[in-house]
């Protein structure tokens, strides 16, 4: 990955993917180094997050580094009409890595084919979101001691919901199969089914949530992706279709952990947080430990 950008899931081999994965798992062990004293990292978010930023901010914080950037587009000089590839350019000859998050489909692929320096893609639009697909393997591979062979349910807005479509690429390398929990309106887009079917791996379809969970080694539960709907109508129609409670996890095998990229809305009821097999908040804190050791990895610096 050395000088390389992360722009989809998809750039990374199965080796290149363990690789990283180990990595984390000796930054969980010693996070405090000064690795990134010499490095500046820009921050560019066009659209609001908290968990990706701030992961990526603790980490460089604790190893050491700098960064600068906005948390919105409106305090940078795109909102004065300036061009994504002129900020980029501009942003490049003062760092050294852009972590950027944008709502335009294909933005990061855009920004890393005319930037100097290294982009990570932290979300595009309905694309894809390749630091969150890691530290979810982290937190699979943490909890199930493999990433071989799993049942994944995948829950929600298969269709908007860029963290359930880069995790199915990346777990197809393992071997996994799926289900696919979501209403018709937001069902997994036909290429990425296209793409397990060549690939030789199973999956089913399903509307409704209560259903076979007894069989999932992970439910990964997802937000329905309000910012995504042009019709606020259709959104309301969908927003609460799914909440997970905590009685429904009794016949769950007692590996089984519920994963969720956050933020929630409805679809996970407070009454599973005490439950020994909710982990989203713990996955939640894997993104500091994975998103060290990405950065760690394109800088060459381990
Ligand atoms: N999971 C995730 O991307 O969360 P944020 O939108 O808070 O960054």
């Amino acid at each position: 990955m050395k000088n390389k950008s992360l722009v989809g899931i998809n750039n990374l081999s199965k080796e290149e993917i363990i690789k990283i994965l180990d990595l984390a798992g000796e930054f969980e062990k010693n996070p405090i180094q000064n690795i990134l004293s010499k490095t500046v990292v820009a921050s560019l978010f066009f659209e609001p997050s908290t968990r990706t930023r701030l992961s990526f901010e603790s980490a460089i914080n604790r190893l050491g580094g700098r960064v600068i950037g906005f948390s919105e587009a409106s305090n940078s000089s795109i909102s004065k009409g300036e061009s994504l590839k002129d900020t980029i350019l501009t942003v490049a000859s003062y760092s050294d890595l852009i972590v950027m998050r944008h709502p335009i489909e294909g933005s990061a692929r855009y920004a890393s084919e005319v930037s100097p320096v290294p982009i990570i893609n932290a979300g595009d639009g309905a694309n894809q979101h390749p630091t969150q697909t890691l530290l979810d393997l982290f937190s699979i591979r943490k909890t199930q001691g493999t990433l071989e062979g799993l049942n994944i349910f995948l829950v929600g807005d298969l269709k908007y919901g860029r963290t359930v479509h880069s995790l199915l690429m990346a777990m197809s390398q393992f071997g996994a199969s799926f289900t696919f929990v979501s209403p018709q309106e937001l069902k997994m887009p036909i290429e990425y089914k296209m793409y397990l079917d060549s690939m030789g791996l199973k999956y089913t379809e399903q509307t409704e949530l209560n259903q076979n969970l007894d069989k999932a080694d992970i439910i990964y539960m997802t937000r329905v992706q309000r910012e995504r709907f042009s019709d606020p109508l259709e959104y309301e129609k969908v927003k609460n279709v799914y909440v997970l409670r905590n009685k429904m996890l009794d016949d769950t095998k007692s590996t089984m952990r519920v994963l969720h990229p956050l933020p929630r809305v409805n679809e996970i009821h407070t009454d599973v947080d005490s439950n020994p097999k909710a982990y989203y908040f713990t996955q939640a804190l894997n993104g500091v430990y994975t998103r060290m050791a990405i950065m760690a990895s394109i800088l060459d610096l381990k």
